[in-house]
């Protein structure tokens, strides 16, 4: 079992309890950590409050990662609380509706900008205001959540693909920069589980039933399997791994014909 006592950590991406970013706080509790949660609107926060109970002195923060100034009041927050930082789990994605489902060439300028701003960069403005924090408490671990469709092309991931695809070019570069101050950033690539962001996805199930006709393991993973996989990461097990996207896909990403 995974050791995460007397870690402080930040959980971005809950909406629901079939969230990912749900399943790796609730492993991270398990473990021993102590957890601040954001919310993203007024929208999900009796959700998020909700499930928060469950955790133990949780600190619950409202969160749109599109918003310079309420990330700045998340980290204020976070240092009053928790003086420091030991990770950071980064599960927040979108993209407009209509763009998951037109032809890729019909993207528009608005919807690529917006879709990369919330998936991609995002990481990288989380990444800058847990620096600090992750400073005094001598490194830490960034986490973020990505899918194979930045590599291959997946009917109707569009723009999605694309942003993923910059994503993961950010988990390199931040890696690249923070690792002198032991500071880690990985990305787990999930294969497709059913949750609030995949239903915008048109055609989801399709894509589920392709994984369980096609993968080694002849099956789709759960939100648990990819909780545990971060377990890994965020802990001191997975000290010497940095700038990794780690497929947890019952082995999709290798097949071929
Ligand atoms: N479900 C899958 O099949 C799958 C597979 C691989 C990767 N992923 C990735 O996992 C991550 C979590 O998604 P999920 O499947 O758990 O779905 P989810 O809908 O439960 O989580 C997505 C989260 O993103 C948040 N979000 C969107 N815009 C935001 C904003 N502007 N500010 C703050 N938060 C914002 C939503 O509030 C939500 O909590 C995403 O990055 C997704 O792309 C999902």
């Amino acid at each position: 079992m995974v050791e995460l006592s007397g870690k402080l950590g930040l959980i971005v991406g809950v909406a629901n309890k079939r969230s990912i970013a749900w399943a790796i706080a609730q492993a991270a509790a398990t473990a021993g950590a102590r957890l601040a949660v954001t919310y993203q609107g007024e929208r999900l926060e009796e959700n998020v409050r909700e499930l928060s109970e469950t955790l133990s002195n949780p600190l619950v923060l409202p969160l749109d990662v599109a918003d310079d100034a309420q990330i700045a009041s998340v980290f204020a927050a976070i240092e009053r609380e928790f003086g420091g930082l030991d990770f950071v789990v980064h599960g927040a994605a979108y993209a407009p509706r209509e763009e998951l489902s037109a032809p890729f060439v019909q993207t528009s300028r608005e919807g690529f900008r917006m879709s990369l701003d919330i998936s991609a960069y995002s990481l990288v403005a989380l990444a800058r205001g847990a620096l600090p924090l992750m400073e005094r408490r001598g490194g830490g671990s960034l986490l973020t959540l990505t899918y194979l469709g930045s590599e291959r092309v997946f009917h109707n991931y569009n723009v999605m693909g694309v942003a993923k695809a910059a994503l993961e070019a950010c988990v390199r570069y931040l890696a690249a920069d923070l690792g002198p101050k032991n500071i880690r950033v990985n990305a787990i690539s999930a294969g497709p589980i059913k949750t609030l962001a995949a239903a915008g996805i048109a055609g989801f199930s399709s894509i589920l039933q392709h994984y369980r006709d096609r993968a080694p393991l002849r099956r789709t993973v759960d939100t648990a399997e990819v909780a545990d996989a971060a377990m890994f990461l965020l802990s001191d097990a997975g000290r010497a791994v940095t700038a990794e996207v780690l497929m947890v896909d019952a082995g999709y990403h290798a097949t071929g014909m």
